[in-house]
């Protein structure tokens, strides 16, 4: 699928952008702080109606404004689609085609990205949300009934923990208790199962990629750990006895839930392991190996989409080119090249391997202005 054009209205930092794109490579160059994430996060945005930096919404909209409102022309297999997302205090309003969607699930998906930040880079190394954030990113955006679980489930932890919070054990309601830890288990178990087949499938692509990498010398492995023990397969029956499991657990850890004030077992918890030949890449591998393991998981990312939905989607690399080493850019560049519309934020070219990139359209970003 294909980007044609993107219009910004009181979005961060762009009062007014309209913006044609390019088919293949679009590179965008600016110093700090102009405006080259915002452009890509409004791609983002538009994709998944959330933003990668930031929970909230009001940030996104510019300082002097009411409201923000991305449109765009995208181009898919199956024709032209307009899309129109705006956001103000009163929440989102989501547009495909002029016609207003009723949920925003229904917009969710009609332009899918895969973006590849910095702290992308520290997927392997970094913090357990970075890796939830990569499952919950791609799984949302294939399958909106995901969406809708997880978001599910965050209110219901909310509510959860802040009754935890407000009580003690010998206090509390086991009647209420109960009904959370249902509904809790219940949206929990859904997300389990998604995230166990998300990884159980891009696994394949991640190792195949990771070898051609190394040249056949490694091999990576990627495991879902889930905070609380699953049971493979999805047949209903087991689906309900991980749901009892999860009921167990969760009313075997009660006194220490309320001693902590949050719930301790679930899919907030849940992490992935890495292994290269074996051996675990948080505690063995070098900083090139999980690089290495981080980009080969960005690019299975790109085949499993276009698996599951029969086109590439666009590719958002902010900042990154530049933190690969030569052979690690060519790598990267070599796999979208000709066959995946991507967007490059740097602030030079210099430690851009241009030799590689044909044909890339090249934009200057200032203050806020696009400038060819
Ligand atoms: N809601 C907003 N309204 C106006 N300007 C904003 C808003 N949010 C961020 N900015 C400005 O956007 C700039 C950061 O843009 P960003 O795209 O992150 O920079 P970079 O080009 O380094 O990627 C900062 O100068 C910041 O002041
Ligand atoms: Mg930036």
């Amino acid at each position: 699928m294909q980007l044609n054009k993107i219009e910004l209205h009181g979005y961060r930092n762009f009062s007014e952008l309209s913006l044609a794109t390019a088919a293949g490579v679009n590179i965008i160059i600016g110093p700090n702080a102009q405006g080259k994430t915002n452009l890509l996060e409004a791609i983002h945005v538009l994709a998944l109606t959330k933003s990668h930096r930031t929970s909230k919404d009001r940030e996104l909209i510019g300082w002097n404004e009411t409201s923000a409102r991305i449109e765009a022309e995208i181009e898919r297999k199956l024709g032209k689609i307009t899309l129109e997302l705006q956001l103000s205090a009163q929440g989102k309003k989501a547009k495909i085609n002029g016609l207003e969607q009723r949920k925003l699930s229904a917009f969710v998906g009609t332009v899918n990205v895969v973006l590849f930040a910095p702290e992308d880079l520290d997927i392997v190394k970094g913090a357990p949300g970075i890796r939830r954030r990569f499952m919950d990113m791609e799984i949302g955006q294939v399958h909106p009934a995901y969406l809708y679980d997880s978001l599910q489930y965050q209110r219901i932890l909310q509510q959860r923990n802040n009754y935890l919070k407000s009580t003690d054990a010998a206090r509390a309601s086991a009647e209420m208790l109960e009904v959370w830890n249902e509904q809790l288990a219940a949206s929990g178990v859904k997300m389990m199962q998604r995230r166990q087949n998300f990884i159980y499938k891009l696994q394949g692509w991640a190792d195949k990629i990771h070898a051609g990498i190394t040249g056949g010398k490694e091999s990576l492995t990627v495991v879902y750990k889930p905070s609380l023990s699953a049971e493979e397969g999805t047949s209903s029956q087991e689906q309900s006895s991980l749901l009892q499991q999860f009921m167990l657990k969760l009313s075997q850890g009660k006194e220490q839930e309320f001693r902590r004030g949050t719930t301790l077992i679930g899919p907030h918890r849940d992490d992935l392991a890495f292994a290269i030949n074996g051996r675990d890449v948080q505690t063995y591998g070098s900083q090139g190996q999980q690089r290495t393991a981080a980009l080969s998981l960005k690019l299975a990312e790109l085949e499993l989409m276009r698996e599951e939905i029969g086109e590439y989607p666009l590719l958002l690399l902010d900042d990154v080119l530049s933190e690969l080493d030569q052979e690690r850019q060519t790598q990267l560049i070599e796999t979208f090249q000709n066959r995946v519309q991507t967007f490059i934020t740097t602030t030079g070219l210099e430690s851009v391997n241009m030799g590689r990139l044909k044909d890339a359209a090249i934009y200057h970003v200032r203050g806020g202005t696009v400038l060819p």
